[in-house]
């Protein structure tokens, strides 16, 4: 089965209640939460007063991807301003495994997200105790760029490793997931889908849930 989280970065703000209510007629999963920085990567997005907002209006679960220097110090704030998944860069810190008993500490689904350019063996340490592991198809920044093709072998290579060790982990992909790649995600293992553009550029919410649904 394939979760589809559009990603409201794309998301019209000025009718978010609106466009929220769309998303839950539509099926879809979740809510994808994008919080950048500035630091971690050169842009910034949207925060806590925007997550209020949404949290305040829906029962969907929201997946909130920090892209933020030292993500351990605002895990907590996040958790208590309404995230129900939490995933946090393997590049952002050095305390990885601290930053991620902090998410299942506070009952939160907790994620490790690693960059086109990271192997995945920086992040074997801690498949045995994440919930989902959030392979990056873009580097992260921005909506609207173009897939990697290379990332798919590492969705492969993070699925043999959930079957050779008996893990439990999901695995979500992020950047450039449309029609076509999504196929290819899915395929390699991935089973958790953030759209973004490809998804808000549709006037239809329940075709493009159903199209990428495949
Ligand atoms: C990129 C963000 C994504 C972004 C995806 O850094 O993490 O969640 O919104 O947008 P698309 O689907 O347009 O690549
Ligand atoms: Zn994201």
């Amino acid at each position: 089965m394939r979760h589809i989280f559009p990603s409201l970065l794309s998301v019209d703000f000025l009718n978010l209640k609106h466009e929220i209510q769309l998303l839950e007629e539509a099926g879809v999963d979740g809510l994808h939460f994008d919080v950048m920085d500035g630091q971690f990567v050169p842009n910034i997005s949207i925060g806590l007063p925007i997550l209020d907002a949404v949290r305040s209006t829906t029962q969907l679960p929201i997946d909130v991807h920090l892209m933020i220097e030292n993500p351990e110090n605002y895990i907590e704030t996040f958790a208590k301003h309404g995230a129900d998944m939490i995933s946090v860069h393997i590049e952002s810190t050095p305390h990885i495994h601290r930053a991620i008993q902090l998410i299942k500490s506070l009952d939160k689904k907790a994620g490790v997200v690693i960059n086109p350019g990271t192997p995945v063996d920086r992040v074997v340490p801690v498949l045995s105790m994440v919930d989902y592991v959030l392979v990056m198809t873009v580097n992260p920044g921005f909506g609207g760029q173009t897939f990697i093709d290379m990332c798919a072998s590492k969705i492969k290579l993070l699925n043999d490793l959930k079957s050779s060790f008996n893990l439990n982990f999901n695995i979500e992909v992020d950047g450039g997931i449309n029609d076509k790649t999504i196929d290819i995600c899915a395929k390699h293992g991935a089973n958790l889908f953030v759209t973004g553009s490809y998804f808000f550029n549709h006037d239809d919410y329940k075709t493009v849930t159903k199209i990428l649904r495949g």
